[in-house]
């Protein structure tokens, strides 16, 4: 089977990857793609903007099933336009995209459904929420109600601090994202995300990660997309994993289907572990980055047989097979990142990096010039290692980091910090 993947970062070169290892792939494209997942298949130049293009393309080419890498194209409707023009997509249509698209859908659906989350308000006026914000007090959580990048939340320990978003956000910072905002409690515990693949009907348990957001070592400094992850979370033990089946996966599902907008694709459930049991953060509908890179190498099941099933509504009974080992990935970031990163600068090595056994390096913002391999963006690589234990796998992980030689980018140097903590008391 012919399979288009679309998106270009360290995701999609591990979901290429993972592809790649499926008996029935006869080719794969990826649109735009990176430097890496042009040698696992073939990177074409589609605008991913223009669905009729993409639909052509699928046509033309044969496709059988179009994987999505990035929330954006999902819910600019993506999908819908491809399954109007009868190509099977593994992702969900602009209507269940609302999961990731609009916070507060999310948590008029939790509210509706009694699913665990933070109490909260939705306010499309600024005064309204001001006056909310001043009658609660901090901490507290103010949060754009669309799309933002990941920067439209912010966690305020001081209600100046959360005055100052709210009004942020109304000025138009974040454009129509923050016309609503969300307020809403802040929780305490230990996050970490589940993710599960859906049909439409069913949910099939995936795996649990957790990520590092900010850019420093010790979790200080600015937040960013991700800057290091590792699976599975140890802190997901099997009890919370049915808890959030049963009280968070599977009430959204249903509900999802009752509004006739049913999920398939990707589930990705941002958890907040309290005292009370686990409590919904907020769903994405999709993979995370870098939480891919470090789950798909665990996968020893055929990730194209789970994603044609997923789109066709027809995921197996049977649970999803891993590798008993743990996997940890290191994102490696160009100088200044998340601020504007030094882009061009080379990267030598990567294949020694790629040479140790058990370690694997994928792409994001690498780009060739000429014979060189040189920075073009903020998240450059990540190096991800299996091992019988986080601990383990940190190790060799950092051991691939440091075969590479690229002096114009940084990393974090205690990614699964937690985790190590914990084994060493075990
Ligand atoms: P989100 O974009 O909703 O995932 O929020 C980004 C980050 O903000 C989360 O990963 C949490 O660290 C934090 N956050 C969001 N909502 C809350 C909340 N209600 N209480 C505490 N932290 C939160
Ligand atoms: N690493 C967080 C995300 O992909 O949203």
């Amino acid at each position: 089977m012919k399979i288009l993947l679309v998106g270009s970062g360290g995701r999609e070169h591990a979901i290429a990857d993972a592809l790649a290892k499926s008996p029935r792939l006869t080719r794969l494209f990826i649109a735009p793609g990176n430097p890496g997942t042009a040698e696992v298949g073939e990177n074409v130049g589609l605008d991913v903007a223009d669905h009729r293009a993409v639909a052509r393309f699928c046509g033309e080419n044969d496709i059988g099933l179009v994987v999505v890498g990035p929330e954006q194209p999902l819910v600019a409707g993506l999908t819908d336009a491809l399954e109007g023009a009868g190509i099977k997509v593994f992702g969900p249509s602009k209507a269940a995209a609302r999961l990731e698209g609009s916070k507060g859908f999310v948590k008029d659906l939790c509210r509706a459904n009694d699913i665990p989350t933070a109490a909260y308000e939705r306010f499309d006026d600024e005064e309204k929420a001001l006056a909310y914000l001043r009658a609660e007090g901090a901490p507290i959580v103010v949060k754009a109600d669309g799309l933002a990048a990941g920067k439209g939340v912010v966690v305020a320990e001081t209600l100046d601090e959360a005055e100052r978003a709210v009004k942020a956000m109304f000025s138009g910072v974040f454009g129509k994202s923050g016309a609503e905002v969300v307020i809403e409690k802040k929780l305490v515990g230990e996050e970490a995300s589940f993710f599960v693949l859906c049909d439409g009907t069913r949910a099939l348990p995936f795996a649990s990660a957790q990520d590092h957001k900010r850019v420093g070592d010790g979790d200080v400094g600015p937040n960013t997309g991700g800057m290091g992850a590792y699976s599975p979370a140890p802190a997901v033990t099997p009890e919370i994993e049915a808890r959030v089946m049963a009280e968070i996966v599977e009430p959204t599902l249903r509900a999802m289907r009752d509004l006739g907008a049913p999920f398939k694709g990707v589930l990705f459930v941002g958890l907040m572990l309290t005292k009370d049991g686990p409590k919904l953060i907020e769903f994405n509908v999709r993979f995370g980055d870098p939480e891919a890179q470090a789950m798909l190498p665990r996968l020893e099941d055929d990730l194209l047989e789970l994603m044609l099933a997923g789109a066709v509504g027809a995921l197996p009974e049977r649970p999803i097979r891993f590798s008993p080992r743990a996997a940890l990935t290191v994102v490696l970031a160009a100088r200044n990142y998340p601020g504007t990163p030094l882009t061009g600068s080379e990267i030598r090595h990567v294949e020694r990096a790629s040479a140790i056994a058990d370690v694997i390096v994928t792409h994001a913002g690498t780009r060739r010039d000429g014979a060189r391999l040189v920075a073009g963006g903020g998240r450059v690589l990540n190096v991800t290692a299996l091992g019988e234990t986080i601990t383990k796998a940190r190790s060799l992980a950092y051991r691939g980091v440091d075969a590479i030689d690229w002096p114009g980018g940084f990393c974090r140097r205690d990614i699964g910090w937690r985790a190590v903590a914990r084994e060493a008391k075990a």
